[in-house]
């Protein structure tokens, strides 16, 4: 689909969809930035969950799932995307700037929310590249705290600047004077990347497989009986991490079902 179009054809936005302006504009890398919004009043999601997003402007503005990076407390709403070279919405959406306008579909969405896993004692999110958007809004939720007394997130990108969002957003959350007292004793974040020399080079599913997770956070492998886990990343990501929850015994989960673990794709374009 095409993003341009003649001055006349530009279309009212569709009325499922509120129009926000964009607050903020950080760039990482020439593959990552992210952004922040004004919130509708009416908005209302569980953290970890996903909406549609898209530009005015065009004929018919084209949409993507993008995670929500912020907490559901939050005032603004916060997102986390890649740059697709050529991307039928990220080529346009990288350029944005604040004031900006942007279309944020009514009907937020997604299994990676608390509701749909089983209690437990520790839980893991386990995320690569724009993965990790739905969990930098778990991990600012006091819910998550109340419900689990140990929470591990991972980060595996392919360069060390790629993880600058998720060490970012976690420095600002431990000294944030709502949730940091919680959160801090309880939340570890654990990074790894596979093409630049880093203290941990490696894909999370050998460290999984090796057991060096484990080794390394002082737990026991995945267990039934206390682990939950949620899970972020690309198709091929998913599926593997999937294979090692499903070996460790654990069961997929959903809203209707809750069980031991939930699987989310990161989404791109
Ligand atoms: P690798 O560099 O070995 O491919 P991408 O930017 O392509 O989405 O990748 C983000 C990170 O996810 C990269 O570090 C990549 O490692 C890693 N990755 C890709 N496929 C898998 C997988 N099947 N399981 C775990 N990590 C993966």
């Amino acid at each position: 689909m095409s993003d341009t179009a003649a001055p006349g054809a530009i279309a009212a936005p569709p009325v499922d969809c509120h129009v926000e302006r964009v607050t903020l504009v950080e760039h990482y890398t020439d593959r990552l930035f992210r952004f922040r919004t004004t919130r509708p009043a009416s908005l209302r999601f569980r953290s970890g969950e996903f909406v549609m997003i898209g530009l005015p402007g065009g004929e018919r503005p084209v949409f993507r799932a993008y995670s929500i990076a912020s907490p559901s407390w939050d005032d603004e709403l916060e997102f986390f995307s890649i740059k697709v070279p050529g991307g039928p919405l990220t080529e346009r959406l990288q350029r944005i700037a604040e004031g900006d306008e942007i279309l944020i579909k009514k009907k937020p969405t997604g299994t990676l929310v608390l509701d749909a896993l089983a209690p437990g004692k520790r839980l893991y999110m386990l995320s690569t590249g724009t993965g990790i958007a739905p969990f930098a809004s778990l991990i600012r939720d006091p819910e998550t705290y109340e419900k689990f007394d140990e929470v591990i997130l991972t980060q595996t990108c392919r360069r060390v600047a790629e993880l600058a969002y998720g060490e970012n957003t976690v420095r600002a959350l431990v000294e944030d004077p709502l949730v940091g007292e919680i959160a801090a004793p309880r939340l570890t974040f654990y990074t790894t990347v596979t093409r630049e020399p880093y203290a941990r080079t490696f894909r999370i599913t050998e460290a999984i497989e090796t057991g060096r997770l484990f080794a390394d956070l002082g737990v026991k492998p995945l267990d039934p009986e206390t682990d939950r886990v949620m899970i972020c990343g690309s198709i091929e990501m998913t599926k593997d991490c999937r294979a090692l929850c499903t070996a460790a015994g654990l069961e997929e989960g959903s809203n209707a079902k809750p069980a031991h673990f939930v699987v989310e794709r990161a989404f791109v374009g």
